[in-house]
């Protein structure tokens, strides 16, 4: 098959300036490498609530049905307005909608940090070591996002309790941990298996599961870890992972703190995606920062992430590899050229050209 569907929801904030230099570059991409790419746009977000009165408007919804993968901007924009309930808000009635709906249970988040772009990260050099390159495996559907009882009651004398619940079921483990795995075996084959094992049912729970998986992968070396270890191993020794393992919350808390050490989250893209079924992956494709409010509509937002989140659809959707390298391969040449969006510039650098969103697009599509 040489001929895609995408549905493309570039959302609120930066999120179209960013979705239109990936779409730049797919665009690139379709007549180097002779495919077709049906690509169509739609509202989601605060856009979504402005074009149709909601989040995830229907049309949209529809249209992602029928695409073979979603590349998704970013949504929300904290001040916006306040009256809107919770549940309607885009980041429930959007984006943890869309998880649930297409059963999106893989998160896969790439942290890397290039050596050109050492200065960017927060930490000493030393601790970098030859560059960061790890990946975190996050399960994106169940544990404390999703699990029911999810509510807040009054419990007499103005007391109110709130419950969220964290739930997970061995299937559910099982899964994860085998894209985990799989993923281990194309990297460094080392896999962390992130829990709370010392406090939480759900950590017994799932460094058994996690364990016995590991069995079918013996050439991959397993470790445990708890989360509040990982978290503080992540800023001592990055260069010891290789793929992190998580359950939704510690993943969506641990993943932003390795983000860090990448040095800007306008260079991190991500996967989510489901089940394979018949030979095809349905995946969301987003960059890993937000809507980014203060700059958005200035040319400063830097499109790397939403053009490396291209290059992860096409390797998981469409595996498409040879064109997915090509985006990287892109990618890294500007870097190695020297264009800087404001997030990765540092003045030190003598050869670096500093742009904006469109000038990095352009640069990209043109290493393609
Ligand atoms: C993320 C975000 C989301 C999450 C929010 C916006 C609902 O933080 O994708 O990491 O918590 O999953
Ligand atoms: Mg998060």
């Amino acid at each position: 098959m040489s001929s895609f569907k995408i549905a493309a929801l570039a959302g609120d904030g930066i999120g179209p300036e960013v979705m239109r230099e990936a779409i730049k570059v797919l665009r690139v991409v379709e007549k180097k490498f002779s495919l077709t790419f049906h690509i169509t746009e739609a509202p989601v977000g605060w856009a979504g609530i402005d074009a149709a009165g909601k989040a995830l408007p229907d049309a949209t919804l529809a249209l992602c049905r029928e695409s073979d993968s979603i590349l998704f901007g970013s949504v929300g924009l904290p001040d916006r307005d306040p009256t809107i309930p919770k549940e309607q808000r885009p980041e429930r009635a959007a984006l943890l909608r869309i998880r649930k709906e297409f059963g999106l249970f893989a998160n896969l988040r790439p942290v890397k940090l290039p050596k050109a772009l050492s200065y960017a990260c927060p930490l000493r050099p030393e601790r970098q070591g030859d560059g960061l390159d790890m990946l975190v495996v996050r399960e994106l559907t169940g544990g404390m996002y999703f699990g029911q009882p999810k509510k807040t009651e009054d419990i007499g004398n103005g007391v109110q309790r709130a419950i969220d619940t964290m739930v997970y079921t061995t299937p559910e483990i099982e899964r994860i941990a085998h894209v985990a795995f799989q993923a281990a075996r194309l990297r460094r084959k080392k896999l962390t298996s992130i829990d709370k094992a010392n406090v939480l049912e759900n950590g017994i729970l799932w460094r058994e599961t996690v364990t016995r998986i590991g069995k079918e992968y013996p050439d991959v070396a397993l470790e445990h870890m708890f989360v509040d270890n990982g978290a503080m191993q992540l800023m001592l020794k990055p260069t010891q992972f290789d793929v992190m393992l998580c359950e939704n919350m510690f993943g969506d808390i641990l993943s932003d703190e390795a983000a860090a050490l990448a040095g800007s989250l306008g260079m991190l893209p991500s996967a989510s995606l489901g089940a394979t079924s018949g030979g095809q992956t349905f995946g969301f494709y987003e960059p890993a920062g937000g809507t980014a409010p203060d700059i958005a509509g200035k040319n400063l937002a830097n499109p790397i992430a939403q053009i490396l989140s291209v290059a992860l659809m096409l390797r998981y959707s469409f595996k498409l590899n040879a064109a997915a390298d090509a985006i990287d391969g892109a990618v890294a040449l500007a870097i190695d050229q020297g264009f800087r969006t404001g997030d990765i510039y540092n003045p030190a650098e003598t050869t670096a050209k500093k742009v904006g969103t469109t000038q990095m697009g352009d640069a990209i599509a043109a290493g393609i």
